[in-house]
């Protein structure tokens, strides 16, 4: 298997971007960091180049934040033959990409995803945006990077917390598409520190399904997997103290998700226990939001036509179904069998 282009995964981050800079020929640039990347990873390039920080954390991931990043790149007097280097998370990847995508109607830029989450994911496929009033990537556009570069090693300074989170998606890279990665994913050790092979993995799945749709109209929704209810976890619990990353709430969502489709007859019981074990060991279990409002938000959930509650399921392991009918008993019932099964 191959992956575009424009995707590096690269073992000297620093050859590679000056290699990207001569071929790109940009007559400014610049590298946008927030405080934690400004330390752990900013160093390890050697840059000299001017460097733009914002904030850490999805709460900055809004408008305001990307008229900062607006106004320093039309300070730096960045022109459209200019390039805007995104080093960080799927925050800084989202929000970089959007505002050098939008200034002046669209300027190059580099993604350097230094969290597993965005080297896997964030990334990879051109989705770009900021939160608004409240709303997830409600702003936002599609768009391609000039180039993706991955290297493994900013991994070592990011907590076990944020790695496990990034490691949710490539678990569920497995389900929907490659059941022996799949399986390669359930013995990996943790502590092993040895990504690369992994990652790589995964990238060209995530790569090879949004090249096959990029604007998501069809099969780019299996990658939907674990996120009807992943997502509902995730907002039910964002305004309390026990709020989830959402890795940890995509992988509860993915165990729920298993079992709507063990339901629906499309997965065997020893498959539905391969993944509630496996979920199990890594994540422990989580306390679900009330059932009521878990439904009130998965019917607010945008991918749904009709008023029909659609979701992407496994029909089998390492291979998915979108636009799968389910109905409210079936979704209650899968709340409860992870009750039990996993708390
Ligand atoms: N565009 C897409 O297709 C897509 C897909 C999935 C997620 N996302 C977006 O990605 C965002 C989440 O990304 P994330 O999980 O990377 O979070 P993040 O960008 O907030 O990074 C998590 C934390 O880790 C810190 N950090 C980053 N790299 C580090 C390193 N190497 N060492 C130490 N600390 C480091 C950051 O400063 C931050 O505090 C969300 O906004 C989500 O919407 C986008
Ligand atoms: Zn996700």
């Amino acid at each position: 298997v191959s992956i575009p282009p424009y995707l590096i995964l690269s073992d000297n981050p620093r050859k590679t971007i000056d290699g990207v800079i001569a071929r790109f020929q940009p007559d400014k640039v610049a590298v946008l960091v927030d405080e934690n990347t400004r330390q752990y990873c900013l160093p390890l390039l050697e840059l000299s180049v001017p460097v733009i920080e914002i904030k850490s954390g999805e709460q900055h991931k809004n408008i305001h934040t990307c008229t900062e990043v607006w106004k320093a790149l039309t300070d730096f007097q960045f022109t459209r033959n200019s390039l805007l280097i995104n080093l960080g998370g799927g925050v800084i990847g989202d929000l970089g990409g959007f505002a050098a995508a939008t200034f002046k109607r669209g300027i190059r830029f580099v993604q350097m995803p230094t969290t597993l989450l965005s080297m896997v994911d964030a990334s990879i496929g051109g989705k770009l945006g900021v939160d608004f009033n409240g709303l997830k990537n409600h702003i936002g556009v599609f768009q391609l990077p000039g180039s993706v570069i991955v290297w493994d090693g900013f991994l070592r300074t990011l907590s076990k917390r944020e790695l496990r989170s990034g490691f949710a998606e490539m678990l569920k890279h497995g389900l929907i598409s490659d059941a022996q990665y799949w399986n390669e994913l359930k013995s990996h050790d943790f502590n092993s520190g040895d990504w690369k092979n992994l990652i790589q993995k995964s990238v060209e799945i995530k790569g090879r399904v949004v090249e096959a749709d990029p604007m998501e109209q069809g099969l780019r929704k299996i990658l939907n997997f674990g996120h009807t209810i992943g997502h509902a976890i995730e907002s039910a619990l964002l305004e309390t103290g026990d709020a989830l990353l959402h890795g940890e709430a995509i992988a509860a969502g993915m165990v729920m998700e298993a079992h709507l489709s063990f339901q629906r007859g499309m997965l065997s019981q020893m498959e539905l226990d391969g993944i509630t074990d496996t979920v199990r060991k890594i994540f422990g279990g989580v306390k679900l939001p009330e059932g009521e409002k878990l439904i009130a938000l998965i019917q607010q959930d945008k991918k749904n036509r009709d008023g029909r509650l659609n979701f992407s399921l496994l029909a089998g392991i390492g291979k998915s179904e979108p636009d799968q009918p389910v109905n409210r008993t079936e979704i209650e019932l899968s709340f409860s069998y992870y009750e039990q099964a996993i708390r």
